[in-house]
């Protein structure tokens, strides 16, 4: 793992120190480096990485908080970070190639449950179905998360619906305007509407799983936060979004970060307590966005619309077909469900 600079050194210590000032001489003494040195690490925090930092003589240095300030790197994350084992240990990198190979390396390397690659921008970020997710530079968070289930292979999968219930129950302590609501379009898509009748998308999730002698080896989940990105290519403008287009700010990639871990280790641990969603049931059918809409279910046997009307303990969705008084149970993975009206 990288080791921590001597600028990430003083940039940890400030930040401890929230707004109030460390002396110089205290930063000499904790990195065992001069005055000078100091002063140099200072000015690189400021014109390299845009802290605002104040210098006052006989006190010191301190952080002022930015309005509306969004700096990403591995000591902004790891302090706003207070869970257990999710996101421990965290690797941070300004670039990489997908944070889902990374993972997968890192376990091959022997790294445990909870490991977490966190980075600013992919040059080959991967989406479902083999596509490309783009990963543009200094807006965004593209992570992964490194799980070691043990359990059946067949109940694992369920674990993307886990993740996207984290995530939904993240945005919703965000400060958002009233006609905003976060929710969750089955199985696993994090939409965000401000009408409640349109819905776009900001939040795309790939989950990668690897067997050895028919067990698990490892699951690897990655998530692509739309946040602070300002604009989408036509194509996709339709359905996609991001927190500050819907927010009307920024957001602090951090702080986020942070709340979706806190959210996913707990619902994480019920899962595994009963390898399904009975813990977490309740809560994500609050979150659904499905219910009492119409669907199409694009089964390979017959395509045919119902109304959804939540989900079972294994993450099914319940479907009552047009026409039909018997609830068919669509499982995730086998059959794709598309809204009727639009694109919920
Ligand atoms: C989708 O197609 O909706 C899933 C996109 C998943 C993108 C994330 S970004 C972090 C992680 N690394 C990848 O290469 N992909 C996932």
């Amino acid at each position: 793992m990288a080791e921590v600079s001597p600028k990430e050194q003083v940039l940890q210590i400030l930040l401890e120190k929230k707004e109030t000032f460390v002396s110089g001489q205290e930063l000499c003494e904790r990195l065992g480096v001069s005055r000078t040195s100091v002063w140099k690490y200072i000015n690189a925090l400021r014109t390299e990485d845009h802290y605002e930092i104040e210098a006052v003589t006989n006190k010191g240095y301190r952080l002022l908080p930015g309005k509306d300030q969004d700096i990403l790197n591995r000591q902004e994350i790891e302090n706003a970070l207070h869970t257990r084992w999710a996101g421990r240990p965290l690797i941070y990198s300004e670039k990489t190639g997908s944070t889902n190979d990374d993972i997968m390396e890192l376990s091959d390397q022997g790294y445990g449950q909870g490991t977490l690659c966190v980075t600013d921008c992919q040059t080959k970020g991967k989406g479902r179905r083999g596509r490309t997710w783009i990963s543009p530079t200094g807006c965004n968070v593209y992570m992964s998360i490194l799980l070691k289930p043990k359990m059946l292979p067949e109940h694992a999968p369920t674990v993307t619906l886990v993740m996207a219930l984290a995530m939904e129950q993240a945005f919703a302590e965000l400060d958002a305007p009233e006609n905003v609501r976060f929710g969750i379009k089955w199985p696993n898509d994090v939409v965000v509407t401000l009408d409640n009748e349109h819905y776009k998308k900001c939040v795309g999730i790939l989950t990668e799983m690897r067997l050895e002698d028919r067990e698990i080896k490892d699951v690897t989940i990655g998530i692509g936060i739309n946040i602070n990105q300002e604009s989408f290519p036509e194509e996709i403008s339709e359905s996609a979004t991001s927190l500050k287009l819907t927010l009307g700010r920024t957001v602090n990639r951090a702080d986020l970060v942070a709340r979706v871990w806190k959210y996913f280790e707990d619902d994480y641990e019920a899962f595994e307590k009963t390898e399904d969603l009975s813990l977490l049931q309740e809560k994500y059918e609050k979150a659904l966005v499905n219910t009492g809409r119409k669907v199409r279910v694009l089964d390979p046997k017959g395509e045919y619309t119902g109304v959804a009307r939540g989900i079972t303990a294994r993450g099914e969705l319940i479907v009552l077909p047009d026409g039909s008084e018997q609830e068919v149970h669509v499982a995730n993975g086998e059959i794709s469900v598309r809204g009727v009206m639009g694109y919920v």
